[in-house]
């Protein structure tokens, strides 16, 4: 099917670049289709009544609204609700991430600098480091900023106040998170893939936004194989547009036919797996007769960071019930081994 479109037209070439991985591409596209308000927000009706309800209740006394946490696999929408949030809160937000800061000084010219009941939000906040933790306590607790300043005999500590603000913090990997870290945020919330349901009201929202025609049935093709992730989907609508542009066709709008063949030429299956996934099930199947096997060998297996294996391509395996995490090892479940004898018989 792909072979008579790519002969039909030869500039049918789709980037394979992972659709999980990659944030960066198309900043711009992103930018305007994030929602700017917590009622924007699609789906995640418990998760907005929450927050709504303590931006509400703190806008009323008058005070910054409570510390936050939201953890998840990624484009899940941690960022859409920082940005939501401190939109809903008329404030200022203040965008770092944990590698960005380095020493104690580089957040102390962080909070120092936040106007009042601004929020400063942190990605990737498990990558802290002990010392930049450890003044990050007084500051979420008490507004203030205990510095030391010089070396030696001569070191004083200088305590600094801060003005009112909100931390919402983001992590794929709250194992890796201090608990006195975990703690002081005034919410934890884990934010879980979405169902098909909501997908498509993301994809519907953005073909309007992107101005982009779809048929309905092409856009539930994709949201099926998004694996729960609203980037995914935005990301395959994006691939399955180009596909479209770059076949020749009499179709005035995608269809589901095509939304398909591009899916497939992307090597994104039903499942909504994708080589990654493929080869990591394969190895443990070929190589660990389906496990036990230790993440650290998996890891370095399929050339990946155990932080990503865990945190990115782990807990959708798991989700799908293809994956188990055992005391011993990740091991294969009997879908897994179902799947993987279909298709290694049509290879
Ligand atoms: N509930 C939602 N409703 C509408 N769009 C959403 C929703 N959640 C996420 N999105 C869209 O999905 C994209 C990815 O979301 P976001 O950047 O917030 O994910 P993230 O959890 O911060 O990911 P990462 O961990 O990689 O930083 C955004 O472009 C956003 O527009
Ligand atoms: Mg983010």
């Amino acid at each position: 099917m792909i072979q008579r479109n790519a002969k039909k037209n030869e500039k049918v070439k789709l980037s394979k670049e992972s659709v999980l991985t990659s944030k960066k591409e198309n900043g711009e596209y992103e930018q305007k289709i994030r929602p700017s308000k917590i009622d924007e927000v699609i789906g995640r009706e418990v998760e907005k009544k929450t927050i709504n309800m303590m931006v509400n209740s703190a806008k009323k006394r008058g005070e910054p609204v409570d510390h936050m946490l939201f953890y998840g696999p990624p484009g899940l929408g941690k960022t859409t609700f920082a940005t939501a949030i401190s939109n809903e809160i008329g404030s200022a937000l203040h965008i770092t991430s944990g590698p960005a800061i380095e020493r104690q000084g580089d957040l102390a010219a962080i909070v120092t600098n936040l106007g009042e009941n601004d929020v400063l939000f942190i990605d990737e906040i498990h990558r802290l480091s002990r010392t930049v933790e450890e003044i990050l306590y007084p500051a979420m607790e008490d507004r203030v900023l205990d510095i030391v300043v010089g070396k030696g005999p001569s070191a004083k500590t200088i305590r600094l106040s801060l003005k009112p603000f909100t931390l919402i913090g983001a992590t794929t990997n709250i194992g890796k998170l201090s608990s006195p870290m975990r703690d002081r945020f005034g919410l934890v919330q884990r934010l879980d893939y979405f169902n098909d349901e909501d997908l498509l009201k993301i994809l519907q929202r953005a073909v309007l936004v992107w101005e982009m025609s779809f048929n309905q049935d092409a856009l539930e093709e994709i949201a099926k194989r998004s694996r729960g992730t609203a980037r995914v989907a935005l990301r395959l609508l994006r691939r399955v547009r180009d596909y479209y542009e770059s076949v020749s066709t009499k179709e005035k709008s995608v269809s589901s036919k095509i939304a398909l063949e591009a899916l497939d030429l992307l090597g994104v299956d039903s499942f909504g797996f994708e080589d990654i996934d493929r080869m990591i099930l394969d190895i443990i199947w070929r190589n660990y007769s389906g496990g036990p096997v230790g993440v650290s060998t998996l890891a370095a297996a399929i050339s990946e960071e155990e932080g990503t294996l865990m945190g990115v391509y782990e807990p959708f395996l798991m989700k799908s019930g293809f994956l188990k995490r055992t005391v011993r090892g990740r091991v294969l479940t009997e879908k897994a081994l179902n799947y993987l004898m279909k298709t290694s018989n049509k290879k």
